[in-house]
């Protein structure tokens, strides 16, 4: 039987320390750390999300604002409030919750905050950085999963890792924080042929699909650490991760749950990029 990666605990951990140092720069700069959320349209999951992250910041003794805005915005608009906000001294963190609208180039949305300010890592200048090294800003997923692992002491440099997904937001830079700390990385895709042959190779397996239960307990080696990104809703409505929780649990040695792994951590390292971000900014 495996032992639980509580994310829980450690995002809770993780907060009470942006609080202590909230408040400590809020004394220096005269101002609480600060994040614009950007809400465009009403995706019902985004817009819980956007709560989430609003409340988060509350919690912690942050100031933080949520822009709500049309569906029916232009690009050329929500632009020119990225701008705005890139000159505003106040606002340390600027967030734009994805998906945006079809008609909104998502990209050149993001391409407009301020690479300071990005405190989701997903402008290019932070995944550019990421890659060749040191970058403003991680994206929260990734970074919060390589703290999980940190907590836990599991050992990364010259395990096999192997992380099934591929995306910008988790796939990519999870395998490049990886390899950064010691890993031999493998990143399969939805063309990988025998997913199974590379899953039971890995010392740490992450697995950010989007497919309820798609990674079953014959698929994980003896001994592994495995890391559940999924979020998924099974046939009966139950929440669920992409991995088999109880199958895997018999072969893993550590593992995150779903909910209550690595959901609190993504939220807890946007706390953490905003404190960096205002940080930065205090010097
Ligand atoms: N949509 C789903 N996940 C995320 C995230 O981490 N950041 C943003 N901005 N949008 C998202």
């Amino acid at each position: 039987m495996s032992k639980l990666l509580d994310g829980a605990a450690l995002a809770k951990e993780l907060r009470q320390q942006c609080r202590q140092n909230a408040d400590v720069l809020a004394a220096r700069l005269g101002r609480k750390p600060g994040l614009d959320v950007i809400l465009v349209g009403q995706d019902p999951a985004s817009q819980v999300y956007v709560r989430h992250k609003v409340a988060d910041c509350e919690e912690v003794g942050f100031r933080s604002r949520l822009h709500r805005l049309d569906e029916q915005l232009t690009q050329a608009q929500l632009m020119t409030l990225i701008r705005q906000l890139n000159e505003d001294s106040a606002v340390d963190g600027i967030l734009v919750q994805l998906p945006l609208p079809a008609h909104i180039d998502s990209r050149a949305v993001i391409e407009t905050i301020d690479p300071a300010k990005d405190v989701d890592g997903f402008h290019i200048h932070n995944a550019g950085a990421l890659m060749t090294g040191a970058p403003l800003f991680r994206p929260c997923t990734p970074y919060g999963v390589m703290k999980l692992l940190e907590k836990a002491a599991v050992p990364i440099r010259g395990a096999e890792a192997v992380v099934v997904g591929a995306s910008n937001i988790v796939g990519k830079p999870q395998a490049l924080l990886l390899l950064q700390a010691g890993a031999t990385v493998t990143i399969c895709n939805s063309k990988t042929r025998d997913l199974a042959a590379h899953t039971r190779r890995a010392d740490i397996l992450v697995v950010a699909v989007g497919r309820a239960r798609m990674i079953g307990g014959d698929m994980i080696k003896e001994g592994a650490t495995v890391i559940d990104v999924g979020m998924n809703r099974d046939e009966n409505g139950k929440l669920c991760g992409d991995v088999d929780f109880a199958s895997a649990s018999e072969k893993a040695a550590w593992i995150t749950p779903v909910p209550g792994g690595v959901g609190p951590m993504t939220r807890a390292m946007l706390l953490v990029n905003t404190l960096e971000a205002a940080q930065r900014a205090a010097i």
